[in-house]
């Protein structure tokens, strides 16, 4: 009877816990591994603000990079979001805007703290879908492109200042779907924890639409630095990107190798604050502008360009080969193989410095 229990209990964890699970979705790269692709946030303002602008570069760039796809930060629809599906400004902010060939790939997008004031739900409705089959926006999933994993994170909820707004200030959000909120935060956390785990990708890239750092109007948003931050730090994630700060910034972290990416002008932009190698800041720029990254195995570039294309900044990281672990592995095994035959010889008169090598080579 206990034995029952205890496996009814085992298979009900097991139900919920793959019930909680993040959404997958799989994008092949490219034949020989690599991937190239974009990142543009805070946009649709039906052309205005340099928006068509910013496009029309992307459309450059994403040609001669031949990307995969396009990542959208959010804030996809001002000031309000979509009022539904029907919404024209789907089309007059994104089907009408990027239309350049290379840009006719599949856009992976989260919600911004503007979408939640529409109808957030007609944003993840496949029914935009079949009205531009590039769209796709859902609150929390992962992409895995092999060589790298996408964990798209739904980070609005997070932000206390959305749920203690002073109603005479007209901003209301629908949050149909996120409550309880504390319930709704916690299971994604442990949600991403879990897949961040289980993920055996060379690079993993974590996107939301609020900057865990900034130097930007926004700033560092407390609750993301506090809750999400250490998860991605344990798990050794490679880049953040994200906008809501209406600027382009790199910032790297003091303890762990996580870049800080804030590409959130893709139309109006605003000042930042941020000042050169303070606090961690690499580069930061105030006016329009998008991110591309190219990533193989073992490298991976980001670039920062500006409203005429320009670049501004580029940045650069490499990892050693897949398995480099293993060899090694091997290697020290070699040598400690060496090291016990050697003892085996000279067992018969066993030599003080033989053993004083064994133990070095171990490492001990
Ligand atoms: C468009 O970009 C140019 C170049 O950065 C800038 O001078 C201009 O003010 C921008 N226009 C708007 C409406 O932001
Ligand atoms: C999507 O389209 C279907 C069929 O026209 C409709 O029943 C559904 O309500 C639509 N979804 C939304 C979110 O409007
Ligand atoms: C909170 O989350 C748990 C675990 O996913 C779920 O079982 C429970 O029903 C949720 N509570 C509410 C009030 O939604
Ligand atoms: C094996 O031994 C050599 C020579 O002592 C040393 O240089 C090398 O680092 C060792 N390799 C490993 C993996 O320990």
């Amino acid at each position: 009877m206990a034995l029952f229990l205890t496996l009814m209990i085992i298979l009900g964890l097991c139900l919920i816990s793959t019930l909680a699970e993040l959404q997958r979705l799989e994008h092949s790269p490219n034949a020989d591994g690599s991937l190239s692709f974009l990142v543009v946030g805070d946009w649709g303002r039906k052309g205005a603000h340099n928006q068509s602008e910013v496009a029309h570069q992307m459309g450059r760039v994403g040609s001669k990079l031949n990307i995969n796809f396009v990542i959208s930060t959010g804030d996809n629809f001002y000031e309000e979001g979509l009022k539904g599906v029907e919404d024209t400004a789907f089309e007059e902010s994104f089907t009408k805007i990027y239309t350049d060939k290379s840009l006719q790939k599949q856009w992976y997008s989260v919600l911004g703290n503007h979408d939640y004031m529409g109808d957030a739900e007609a944003e993840l409705s496949s029914n935009l879908t079949l009205k531009d089959t590039r769209w796709l926006c859902l609150r929390s999933y992962i992409v895995n492109a092999k060589i790298a994993e996408f964990f798209f994170i739904d980070t609005t909820p997070f932000a206390d200042e959305y749920f203690t707004i002073d109603p005479s200030e007209d901003q209301v959000f629908d949050w149909r779907g996120v409550l309880p909120r504390k319930n709704y935060t916690s299971n994604l956390l442990k949600d991403v924890e879990s897949a961040l785990r289980a993920s055996a990708a060379k690079w993993k890239i974590v996107i939301g639409h609020h900057p865990i750092r900034s130097f930007g109007t926004h700033g560092d948003t407390q609750e993301l630095v506090e809750q999400l931050l250490p998860i991605l730090q344990a798990n050794n994630v490679d880049m953040y990107m994200n906008g809501h700060d209406h600027c382009l910034m790199r910032i790297s972290s003091p303890v762990s190798p996580i870049q800080f990416l804030t590409s959130g002008a893709g139309s109006e932009a605003w000042i930042c604050d941020a000042v050169l190698n303070r606090d961690g800041v690499k580069f930061h720029y105030p006016g329009q502008g998008f991110i591309s990254v190219e990533m193989t195995q073992t490298h991976a570039k980001v670039v920062f360009y500006d409203v005429f294309g320009k670049v501004l900044h580029s940045w650069s990281a490499s990892k050693k080969l897949l398995h480099s672990s293993w060899v090694s592995n091997l290697l020290l095994s070699c040598n400690l193989t060496i090291w016990l035959l050697l003892l085996l010889v000279d067992s018969s008169n066993p030599q003080p410095g033989v053993l004083k090598l064994l133990l070095k080579s171990m490492g001990l």
